[in-house]
């Protein structure tokens, strides 16, 4: 196990430098593609060679291999099936033993068979018959609640970090579907997918601002809120650490299907895996915590039904990052494993000074930071487990065990035609 490691100042520009490190100094190194597609496209690139970085705490296991620019200059074919590629007269019909989810070669993504990915198209499915509507929710006794002083002012302060934080990270998750991850799924399953998403997340944010438009506050009073992920650099700290990946993915330069540009995204997608699976939940259980003292329970069963897909989330994600590794085992070589590992690292660093600057005084009645940090921890165990990692830290119980009251087990089946259980949160296991 290693020791958890915390930094001295809470200064999340160490992290932001390294990460950026990471991605602007590596390049794509293997132009030797073959399995030529119909239509080609080409960039031109300056092969570097790849470096991998790792935090303070991997340091003593990670190989940080020199970087050695060149400025050779080399003409690489890009022969990814792509969305934006015209459609051809006489193109052959896509055959499963060609797609990929990333990467596929000489086949139109936009036909839904064959259907190379079944249980896709079923996540897909799941989440549809899961979609809600935040104004289906009476807001009343949170409204009466927040305007009496129900909330003390340490709970209060808890509570409009917290929604600001959520509503701000809400718009990253999309954004980084938008701009970093569709154009590389060559799978049209997965892409039918990943748009539900979107339109899900931007649903949670619709939810976040009804909440708060519920408790009859005037646009001033709402945006005084929302803007708190700009003024306090906890929350500032942990929104740009996973913008980095995504503007890794986007600024990359590597041709997309190439090892270093599937290195970013593999990257960038674990730490959004990290966001699905960790920061939200995490955020959650601030609400649930008030909820369990009778404290904005309308708010938490908003809280519940945005956990529920988020779960979803968390569970496509990971496959998507399995899959890849399946299909791409050379990805995820020594270095790529540990720099996993620092990633999730990372992650519960950021959490943790999260939890610190929303509940300075060590917590709120029902919550210790102590239980928050642990949860952290224990999630982390979790998608190291997931990842086939090494786990990082001593936590064998959930501290929180209580969430799973918070936790909205099912889901409609579509083809059984009936509700059954799913499994969420803490109990993801790999399907
Ligand atoms: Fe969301
Ligand atoms: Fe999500």
């Amino acid at each position: 196990m290693l020791d958890f490691d915390e930094p001295s100042n809470g200064d999340e520009s160490p992290l932001l430098r390294k990460l950026s490190v990471a991605h602007s100094k590596t390049a794509y190194k293997n132009n030797s593609f073959s399995g030529i597609a119909e239509s080609r496209q080409t960039a031109d690139y300056k092969a570097t060679k790849p470096v991998m970085t790792a935090s303070k705490s991997m340091g003593k296991e990670s190989a940080i291999e020199e970087i050695t620019p060149t400025t050779e200059k080399h003409r690489v074919i890009f022969p990814m099936s792509a969305s934006l590629a015209p459609v051809s007269i006489g193109a052959r019909r896509p055959d499963a033993d060609s797609v990929k989810i990333i990467g596929g070669q000489g086949y139109d993504v936009r036909q839904p068979v064959p259907l190379k990915y079944p249980n896709i198209r079923q996540h897909f499915l799941n989440a549809r018959n899961n979609f809600w509507t935040p104004n289906d929710i009476a807001m009343g006794d949170d409204k009466m609640q927040w305007n009496t002083g129900k909330l003390t002012e340490e709970e209060t302060w808890m509570f409009k970090c917290n929604i600001s934080y959520l509503t701000a990270s809400d718009n990253l998750v999309p954004d980084n579907l938008d701009n970093a991850i569709l154009a590389q799924i060559t799978a049209n399953e997965m892409r039918q997918y990943l748009r539900w998403q979107m339109a899900e997340e931007a649903n949670h944010i619709e939810s976040y601002f009804f909440i708060l438009e519920s408790f009859g506050l005037d646009v001033e009073g709402q945006g005084q809120i929302f803007n708190l992920y700009q003024q306090v650099p906890e929350l500032t700290a942990k929104l740009n650490w996973n913008l980095t990946f995504t503007n890794n993915v986007v600024s990359c330069g590597a041709p997309f299907g190439s090892p270093e540009a599937n290195r970013a995204l593999l990257e960038d997608l674990i730490s959004y895996y990290i966001f699905e699976y960790l920061f939200f939940p995490l955020g959650f259980s601030q609400v649930f915590a008030l909820a369990r003292q009778g404290k904005l329970r309308n708010t938490a069963q908003q809280y519940q039904y945005i956990w529920r897909d988020e779960n979803l989330h968390a569970i496509n994600g990971r496959w998507l990052i399995r899959q890849i590794i399946k299909e791409n085992p050379a990805l995820w070589d020594k270095s790529m494993r540990e720099r996993a590992r620092a990633i999730i690292n990372e992650a519960v660093i950021l959490e943790t000074n999260f939890g610190k600057a929303t509940m300075p005084n060590g917590g709120i009645p029902g919550l210790s930071l102590k239980s928050y940090t642990d949860y952290a921890r224990l999630m982390a165990n979790n998608i190291c487990q997931a990842l086939g990692l090494e786990l990082l830290f001593d936590i064998k119980e959930h501290p929180m065990a209580w969430l799973s009251e918070y936790e909205m087990k099912q889901e409609v089946n579509f083809f059984e035609g009936r509700v059954r259980d799913y499994r969420v949160g803490s109990d993801l296991k790999w399907e």
